[in-house]
């Protein structure tokens, strides 16, 4: 199963506010991910990321996306998740559970649910919307973690509001 990490980024590497919050980022790639959970029918997210966008986003959020698996990875037991989402307790438990039901994993945060992955190899493509917009702070695309992943670069594709569409193949022979 191929497994992509899709992330929107500020040039400097942050994917939120240190609060948490995306208001410089703009609406057209939350729209563009609402259709590439469409297309793949499923997302991965860490506990947070879902608690975040719960509290901070009124109107829209991870309850409208349209694919049939919402996956949310915590290590703890989650008796109160609302049931329209899929509780994994591991990066390798997502795999497991999504095994035979989708082709391609969409992986798409926050930093420390990326780092666990990246982690355990899991990460065979990385696809980065670069936002035109620097935060000073902020939460890493990656949570620091001891790891390395290896990158062949494979296209960019320039988005509207001068945003930057970056595709890379992770290269896991040569690590
Ligand atoms: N710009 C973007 O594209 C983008 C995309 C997604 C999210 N975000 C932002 O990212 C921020 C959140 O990122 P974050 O790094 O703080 O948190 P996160 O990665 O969303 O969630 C971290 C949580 O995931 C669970 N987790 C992590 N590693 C695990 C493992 N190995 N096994 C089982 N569960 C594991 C843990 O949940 P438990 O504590 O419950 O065990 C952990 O607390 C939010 O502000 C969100 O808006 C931005």
């Amino acid at each position: 199963m191929n497994v992509i990490c899709s992330m929107v980024v500020t040039p400097n590497g942050y994917i939120a506010r240190l609060d948490g919050r995306e208001d410089y980022a703009s609406h057209e790639g939350w729209l563009e991910y609402l259709e590439t959970a469409k297309q793949y029918n499923n997302f991965v997210i860490g506990r947070k990321t879902l608690d975040i966008v719960d509290e901070q986003y009124d109107g829209f959020g991870f309850e409208d996306v349209k694919c049939d698996y919402k996956v949310v990875v915590s290590r703890h037991a989650q008796a109160n998740l609302d049931p329209i989402y899929t509780p994994a307790a591991s990066p390798q438990d997502v795999l497991d559970q999504l095994e035979g039901k989708v082709d391609t994993v969409l992986l798409v945060g926050g930093g420390e649910i990326n780092s666990a992955f990246a982690k355990q190899q899991l990460i065979d493509e990385v696809i980065l919307t670069v936002e035109s917009h620097i935060i000073g702070q902020g939460i890493n695309l990656f949570a620091p973690a001891d790891f390395d992943l290896k990158l062949t670069f494979k296209s960019v594709e320039e988005l509207s509001g001068g945003r930057v569409k970056l595709h890379y193949l992770v290269d896991k022979a040569k690590i």
